[in-house]
């Protein structure tokens, strides 16, 4: 019998799988299809403090091994995040939720992080300066580790709970802004987010995207979400949720040898609903298969 239960920043999992923000919703329409409870946690969609409709269609674009988005984080706010969505998870998912808030503003992201810690379902803060779909927001803050500074600092001023901060891929040097984030009192870095990217119709021959770009994500980003987090890994003593193309139990555990805690799976929940599901089902098999007895004792085992 393998032990697949790993611990985020005191939060023990019964295994390190994590629906990703914004491809799983508030988990309830998962609910329908299977029962999430068997998930490690799930990373809700990014909430801001105003309701977002999100960025005009077309917002996806299909790309060999992958897609782009250009969501615009739409949510309802996290008014209504806290009084309608959380009650409705609460009535599916038993565990603790990670909770991603976005913002425009330092205070946005101060504001909305001090009301979700609150909440008693939140067991993990995932602050995302990191969504490329936006002007003068998420993104904006992930890219300067001055400003990730300033956010990390601000949010862990008015929070009790862990805080992890989601980085951008679309960086020269991940590893300064990460260090950034653990200097100001981060308790764990997420990443990565998506690869900024495009895609060009050749029948109107104008960017398939209203957006013109948007966020890339698949299994095509896996190496290079591997090298950033193995980069990061060497440079931080926080723990770190490795993302990026993760879409089979062989991509957790090498995730996990690079130095992932917990692993979140993205795009794969758009492509399969039960990709997650899939992966916790055969992690065990593929544990046996490569002699791993203990998860916990294959983090960072590349290094
Ligand atoms: O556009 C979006 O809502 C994407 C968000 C993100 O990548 O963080």
């Amino acid at each position: 019998m393998v032990n697949t239960k790993v611990t985020l920043s005191g939060l023990e999992l019964d295994n390190p799988v994590i629906p990703a923000s914004g491809t799983f919703g508030f988990g309830y329409e998962f609910a329908e299809l299977y029962d999430i409870n068997i998930l490690g946690s799930f990373s809700f969609k990014g909430t801001t403090k105003e309701p977002r409709f999100g960025n005009p269609t077309p917002r996806i674009a299909e790309c060999p091994m992958g897609m782009i988005n250009s969501v615009g984080l739409q949510n309802p706010g996290i008014d209504k995040v806290i009084s309608e969505e959380l009650p409705k998870l609460k009535k599916c998912f038993n565990k603790k939720v990670i909770a991603n808030i976005s913002g425009f503003s330092v205070d946005e992201y101060s504001y909305c992080a001090e009301r979700i810690d609150k909440e008693e379902q939140v067991g993990i803060i995932e602050i995302n300066v990191s969504c490329p779909n936006v002007h003068n927001g998420g993104m904006a803050f992930g890219t300067s580790a001055e400003n990730v500074a300033k956010v990390t600092k601000a949010v862990k001023e008015v929070t009790t709970k862990p805080v992890y901060i989601k980085l951008s891929p679309n960086v020269t040097d991940i590893v300064s802004i990460a260090k950034a984030c653990e200097e100001n009192g981060a308790d764990g870095i997420s990443m990565i987010n998506t690869l900024l990217g495009m895609r060009i119709d050749l029948k109107t021959k104008k960017p398939v995207i209203a957006n013109k770009m948007g966020g890339f994500s698949g299994t095509a980003i896996l190496p290079v979400a591997l090298r950033m987090v193995y980069q990061v890994y060497e440079a931080v003593n926080i723990p770190i949720i490795g993302m990026g193309g993760v879409s089979t139990a062989e991509d957790v555990i090498e995730m996990m040898l690079a130095g992932a805690t917990a692993v979140q799976v993205g795009a794969a929940n758009l492509v399969e609903p039960f990709a997650c599901k899939n992966i916790i089902e055969n992690l065990p098999k593929v544990m046996e298969k490569y002699k791993i007895d203990d998860l916990k004792s294959i983090i960072g085992g590349a290094h």
